[in-house]
């Protein structure tokens, strides 16, 4: 199995369990990225059990709106039993670097409402030790020579993503270079540095279960503790 066949059954496995676990009714939590669109195509069949769907970026709404979802602002919605996304890298705590889309805080934000996080990843994502991918931090345009300073006093080579402007109306730098034994001592770091919107690492509130592809069928993986 390529890579896209692998996301494409992680997507259909997260289909399943959305189907399984969210009761009828229910608002669904949308990703971002190649492997969330795998979700959004296998969901889409479904899409009369659901009152809508909150989404995680510009990309993500179009695609949902394609197949006819009713798109519901975040404001408006109390409780999001499953939030299905993607990630770049994720360990065995279920510890994420995400925002390789660019749509970090918008995801952070519809993860936080969410009862569960489902990770939708192929076998190449998980790894022992995050950091190899860049961190993206989304940054105030203002202050983004500042925090690139700061980051770089961490011990990160950062880079602007060039051309690139979030939903959110900022840039992106994309840190190379960090050693990230504690991602959760880390995450919160980044957050307190002046002009940091928000950075891509999901730790203090990790994934509760990870659907893996990989070439023997898709994995069920639970944080390890
Ligand atoms: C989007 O901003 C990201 O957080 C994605 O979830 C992440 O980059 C994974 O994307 P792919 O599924 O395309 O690899």
């Amino acid at each position: 199995m390529n890579q896209d066949e692998l996301k494409r059954a992680v997507g259909q496995a997260a289909a399943d369990y959305v189907v399984a676990h969210a009761p009828q009714g229910a608002v669904l939590g949308v990703g971002t990225g190649s492997t969330a669109n795998c979700f959004i195509d296998a969901i889409a069949p479904f899409k009369e059990r659901f009152r809508g769907a909150v989404s995680s970026s510009e990309a993500s709404t179009d695609r949902l709106r394609s197949h006819g979802f009713a798109i519901l602002d975040l404001n408006d919605v109390s409780e999001i039993p499953v939030y299905v996304d993607g990630a770049d890298e994720v360990n065995d705590r279920l510890h994420m670097v995400k925002g390789g889309g660019g749509a970090l805080t918008r995801e952070k934000i519809v993860a936080a409402v969410a009862d569960t996080f489902v990770c939708i990843a192929d076998a190449s994502k998980l790894v022992p030790t995050l950091g190899a991918f860049p961190l993206p931090v989304e940054v105030i345009p203002m202050a983004c020579a500042h925090v690139a300073r700061e980051l770089a006093k961490l011990g990160g080579d950062p880079h602007l993503r060039k051309g690139f402007i979030t939903d959110n109306g900022n840039l992106i730098l994309d840190v190379r270079g960090l050693s990230i034994d504690d991602p959760v001592a880390l995450e919160a770091h980044i957050n307190q540095i002046v002009g940091v919107v928000c950075n891509g690492l999901f730790a203090a509130r990790g994934a509760d279960l990870l659907l893996l592809g990989t070439p023997d069928g898709v994995r069920q993986l639970h944080p390890k503790s």
